[in-house]
């Protein structure tokens, strides 16, 4: 049931402060201010030498983030790769080691020959999934699951915030069994993630704003989106949801790489989405975003209030969304790269719920 929304993903999108919360609560104790694990899940995290993840697609980027929450906050090593590669790439692992597979679904075919692979090699499997009576949650040793409850639109939303909220959390409990984070860092780190749900809700707000984009995107064949840090994952995931819904080419590049290539493609009919909250790196993506807009490409700039005074460019549409702690910044980003690819879709017409071509649950490889 739609209830009183247009789309499934529409809906989906607005029930992430709700989901969110619910997952998350599985992973934090707000009053003592730590992480915990599910009730029947334990992981040595100190005992890992590394920590190996796979996933496909939106599932993927959501690894990716997790990448860089491990290794700056645990301190792990992370091997991450899109399941239809890890499965053939015949990848040297240890015994012991945990493998962590991210599926909404929990049927996903490339996913699950990757979790057998590993098991195989006497892993440990962990899995972050949505659907806990799926074949994933089945094989698994271990599921940490999301709590987003149903997912019906194919693009993946409100499964992707899920599953931010549990790696965020998973990368806190590490650190700290891993004495990485003293017990005040993790405190902190916990009220902050805490917040994400209220902070969820403010970033629904600039749904408006991005609405107003969704006609002169529509008449581009092409959008390029940058990021860097976390927001380099939070790019792609941009451009697979405007690529999946609306069919306009996208891409999501690193900040960085755009001078090794991309910049090429910059002239005025290109729209650029650069995700670009007022981080420690902020200044070398705005130095990154002033040759697009110097070249007339036009710059769609999601930052927060400071990163919107701060940016010196001549952006052609600056959204600002609420500002947050480093640690919710990807959960909250990826509330307008959703909402920019649903309401292009929407205004073009396809079917936002049903792309062509593709199946909510890919069980062919
Ligand atoms: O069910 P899964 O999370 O394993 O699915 C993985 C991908 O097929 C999925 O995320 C796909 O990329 C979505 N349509 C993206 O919106």
């Amino acid at each position: 049931d739609k209830g009183n929304y247009r789309h499934f993903m529409q809906k989906e999108i607005y029930e992430q402060p709700e989901v969110i919360g619910h997952t998350l609560s599985r992973y934090l104790n707000l009053n003592k201010l730590c992480t915990t694990l599910p009730k029947g899940t334990s992981v040595d995290f100190a005992a890992l030498d590394r920590l190996v993840i796979s996933a496909c697609g939106t599932a993927f980027y959501a690894g990716l983030i997790g990448k860089y929450w491990f290794e700056k906050y645990a301190r792990i090593p992370v091997d991450i790769d899109i399941a239809s590669e890890f499965r053939y790439r015949e990848m040297p692992v240890k015994a012991g080691d945990l493998a962590l597979f991210i599926s909404q679904s929990g049927e996903t075919a490339d996913t699950l020959a990757s979790l057998r692979y590993c098991k195989q090699q006497g892993m440990r499997i962990g899995a972050v999934v949505n659907v806990p009576e799926s074949t994933i949650a089945r094989e698994a040793d271990v599921v940490f699951p999301t709590v987003a409850g149903a997912e019906i639109g194919v693009a993946s939303t409100k499964a992707f915030t899920c599953q931010l909220s549990v790696l965020a959390s998973l990368a806190i409990h590490a650190g700290r069994a891993r004495g990485v984070l003293s017990a005040e860092r993790e405190a902190e780190l916990v009220r902050m993630l805490g917040e994400v749900p209220a902070y969820a809700v403010k970033a629904l707000k600039v749904e408006k704003d991005l609405e107003k984009l969704s006609q002169p995107l529509s008449k581009s064949n092409h959008a390029l989106y940058l990021g860097r840090g976390t927001n380099f994952p939070l790019a792609m995931e941009g451009a697979l949801k405007l690529k999946e819904i609306s069919y306009i080419h996208a891409e999501g590049y690193a900040a960085g790489e755009l001078k090794h290539g991309p910049i090429a493609l910059i002239d005025e009919s290109m729209p650029v989405i650069v995700v670009a909250p007022h981080d420690e790196i902020f200044e070398k993506t705005v130095s990154n975003v002033q040759e697009v807009a110097a070249r007339g490409g036009r710059v769609i700039l999601i930052t927060d209030a400071r990163g919107a005074a701060e940016a010196g460019i001549n952006a052609w549409k600056t959204i600002v969304m609420p500002d947050v702690p480093e640690i919710a910044a990807p959960i909250i980003h990826a509330i307008p790269v959703q909402l920019l690819a649903y309401h292009t879709a929407v205004f073009m017409g396809t079917d936002v719920d049903q792309p062509r071509n593709l199946a909510k649950s890919v069980t062919v490889e």
